[in-house]
């Protein structure tokens, strides 16, 4: 198949690129390297610098044809959401739109959509929570999200226009940098690494912090080399359905590395955090026949190796 991944120079992207290369596929990157990295592109792989609100988007769907638009661009930041919501309106909402406008104009099959479990989740009262679960968002992030999955099924039903939507957890793995805000495993272990103190944000009634979901992003390719062939206008949650606090996590990075005698610091809450965060990914082992293969310590290894060597 030719698949057109948005945001493949970025971390999560430029991983199912590769997964989608390896199975044999010809990939077509569109990004305007606004995180993401030119060093994250495969030679020989066509890439256009561009952004998915442009009309240049509209000529390079035209051109290129593609059987299957993969959605990975976006704006990442909960926190920049809530300083900014106009700025992830037109991001993740409006850019959303502008390609599936396209995708339709130019025959393209399906959409596989990067959408965010534990953002839509919000503060859900059932744990670990499933699909079923009408969200009650707390960030212009997730409500940006669940718009663009309501768009999905617009054109789903208007133009038959296929779609699958993976909700992912908290992904982490090689090639996630820490951008200050977002990435908490990156920020751990990029402040470990140099000797420097990390922040726990907590709740006086959750002193060990907010609480996720990590699936590593190996994981992650597998749900979206799936969702090439199954669940078709479904939405599917993608984690390890394994919940862990955010402390628990820092002290797991804290023993690889060997730094157990940095201190901590604690904050309190941030806006727009979800509290607990844990889903329930039954619905992608039956439908997707999906299931996460790496344990949080041996992918936290992984990623330490590939954090290591990515800083020497
Ligand atoms: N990392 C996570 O834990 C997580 C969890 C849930 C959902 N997601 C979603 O997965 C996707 C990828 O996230 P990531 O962590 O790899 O982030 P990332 O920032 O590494 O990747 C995003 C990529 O999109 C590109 N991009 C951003 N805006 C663009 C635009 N308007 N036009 C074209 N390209 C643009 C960036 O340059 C970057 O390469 C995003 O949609 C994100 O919301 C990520």
């Amino acid at each position: 198949m030719k698949i057109l991944v948005t945001g493949g120079a970025g971390f999560i992207g430029s991983n199912v690129v590769d997964t989608y290369i390896a199975a044999g596929h010809k990939v077509v990157i569109l990004d305007n390297l606004s995180t993401g990295s030119l060093s994250n592109i495969p030679d020989g792989v066509t890439f256009y610098p561009v952004s998915i609100e442009s009309k240049d988007m509209d000529t390079i769907i035209k051109i290129e044809k593609p059987d299957i638009v993969n959605h990975h661009a976006a704006q990442k930041s909960v926190p920049a959401s809530v300083e900014n919501p106009l700025y992830d309106l037109h991001q993740n909402a409006e850019g959303f739109l502008n390609l599936l406008e396209s995708s339709v104009r130019h025959g393209v099959r399906k959409v596989i959509f990067a959408s965010s479990g534990g953002a839509l989740a919000g503060d859900a009262p059932i744990i670990p929570t499933d699909e079923t679960y009408v969200p009650r968002m707390i960030s212009p992030y997730a409500i940006h999200k669940y718009l663009g999955e309501q768009y999905l099924h617009f054109y789903a039903v208007t133009y038959g226009l296929k779609y699958t939507v993976l909700r992912y957890a908290n992904v982490y793995g090689p090639r996630q940098v820490p951008d200050g805000e977002s990435g908490v495993i990156p920020i751990f272990i990029t402040r470990l690494l140099a000797d420097q103190p990390c922040t726990l944000y907590a709740y006086a009634d959750q002193p060990d912090g907010t609480t996720r979901d990590y699936v590593y992003v190996s994981d992650v390719c597998r749900a979206n080399l799936q969702a090439l062939t199954h669940g078709d206008n479904e939405a599917f949650n993608i984690g390890s359905g394994t919940e862990i606090s955010t402390s628990a996590v820092y002290q797991l990075i804290a023993d690889l590395l060997e730094k157990r005698s940095i201190p901590l610091n604690r904050a309190g809450e941030r806006k727009g955090d979800v509290k607990r965060s844990v889903l329930d990914i039954r619905k992608a082992a039956e439908k997707l026949d999906w299931r996460p293969n790496i344990s949080l310590q041996e992918g936290l290894k992984r990623t330490l190796e590939w954090q290591q060597q990515f800083l020497s």
